[in-house]
């Protein structure tokens, strides 16, 4: 099938995963402390701060038209009220460059790091970071305005919820009462209970302050230069109940991802986010079934996973889609095509039955920082080799260039 003219073929990466040396970020702070739970700190990443052009040309040559990335708000404005031109002026340059190669510029404002000052403010568990998080929002669009193509607000601001529905997060006290995070707050002068970075922070507050955030930061990126759409991401995956699970199941959907996806009516877009399924038993999420294919981060290889997002967001959202991220950490390149290939085909399928899906994000487009993770699990289009930075092109690179050539997901390579 032919996509649907100015379809937006894109990959995706987020400014901590990739720039390096992002040393004003809560992020930054939690890998360097004694007890931190990061395997390994983000370092040099991709230098992607220092190496855009060279990414971006790489881009062009594949055969994009988009390209998803952050503007690192500790960059921006490292100490409250105090804006960094000179970093105002980087993400100029680097939006210009995008734009030179023919890459719409999507940006997101926020995915997952702040600046430590805001950690050190209660970050989103206090009701103040909604306001000073639209104060940095309006900088961005009165300076950056005229070059952003889109903008997505917060990245997965769903995340700790999706995290609490899965069971992966420590309960509230243990978070609070945390090595970590007494170490934290003491590198920055406050007390345990003012310090919290996103998403490992005391659940039961932050739901109500994320979507003001969210509201907040939408209407001040509207309020400046250019008339570019702006977004949430949402992390969405396809639960399924298995038997005697159906409650849990509906409930972790309510909580965990349709309250906020009812939060994204009105706006110009969502932004689907999908890796996997999920099934759920009488007492929670189960682990993927016994003959199931797995992916290096543990989850089920099921690509179709994005067609059950897709749809569920655009009946409860009414909005346009777009897919912000989508991928699998693998080894085995040919495993990632295989993935590309059916997520496509998900895409194609909603697009036919007339949703209005406007793009496809690939994450990632490098190898990166997979946060506590470090290094190890493998997302990209492009490896990235540690000690050179060098960049080295995998085949699903050129096979998913290619269909952004052809604007189709009928590859002329393999006839797949
Ligand atoms: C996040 C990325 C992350 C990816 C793979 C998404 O939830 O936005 O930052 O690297 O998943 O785990």
């Amino acid at each position: 099938m032919q996509f649907p003219d100015g379809f937006l073929w894109g990959t995706a990466t987020a400014a901590h995963q990739v720039e390096g040396g992002n040393v004003n970020s809560d992020c930054w702070l939690l890998e360097h402390v004694k007890s931190t739970f990061f395997v390994e700190p983000s370092g040099d990443a991709c230098d992607q701060y220092h190496r855009y052009a060279e990414d971006f040309a790489l881009l062009q040559r594949l055969g994009f038209n988009s390209y998803r990335f952050g503007i690192e708000w500790a960059r921006v404005e490292p100490e409250e009220g105090e804006f960094s031109r000179a970093e105002i002026e980087h993400y100029r340059r680097m939006l210009a460059a995008c734009r030179e190669r023919g890459l719409l510029p999507m940006v997101t404002l926020h995915h997952f790091t702040s600046p430590r000052w805001i950690a050190a403010r209660g970050g989103f568990e206090s009701s103040d970071t909604a306001g000073r998080f639209a104060r940095y929002c309006e900088r961005i669009a009165k300076d950056l305005g005229d070059l952003i193509g889109a903008a997505c607000t917060l990245n997965e601001l769903n995340a700790v919820s999706l995290l609490q529905q899965m069971g992966t997060l420590p309960s509230d006290e243990k978070i609070l009462t945390s090595r970590w995070r007494a170490e934290a707050s003491h590198a920055m002068g406050v007390a345990p209970e003012s310090f919290s970075a996103f998403p490992f922070c005391a659940q039961s507050t932050i739901r109500d302050n994320i979507l003001r955030t969210h509201r907040e930061g939408y209407d001040a990126l509207h309020s400046g230069r250019g008339k570019f759409p702006v977004g949430m991401t949402l992390a969405l995956q396809e639960l399924v109940p298995a038997e005697g699970g159906e409650d849990r199941c509906a409930a972790a959907l309510r909580e965990s991802e349709d309250v906020f996806i009812e939060a994204a009516r009105g706006d110009d877009f969502a932004g689907v986010q999908t890796y996997t399924r999920r099934f759920f038993g009488s007492k929670g999420p189960l682990p993927p079934p016994k003959d199931a294919e797995c992916t290096q981060m543990g989850y089920e290889f099921y690509p179709e996973a994005l067609e059950a997002t897709i749809r569920r967001t655009a009946a409860i959202a009414k909005c346009p889609i777009y897919v912000t991220e989508s991928g699998i950490a693998a080894l085995d390149d040919s495993r990632r095509v295989e993935f590309i290939r059916r997520a496509l085909a998900c895409v194609e399928r909603c697009i036919r039955d007339g949703i209005d899906v406007r793009g496809y994000y690939y994450w990632s487009m490098l190898d990166n920082f997979e946060w506590i993770l470090g290094y190890g699990p493998k997302f990209g289009l492009v490896a990235v080799d540690r000690t050179t930075q060098e960049r080295i092109v995998k085949p699903s690179a050129e096979y998913l260039g290619r269909m952004a050539r052809a604007n189709s997901t009928s590859d002329p390579v393999t006839r797949a």
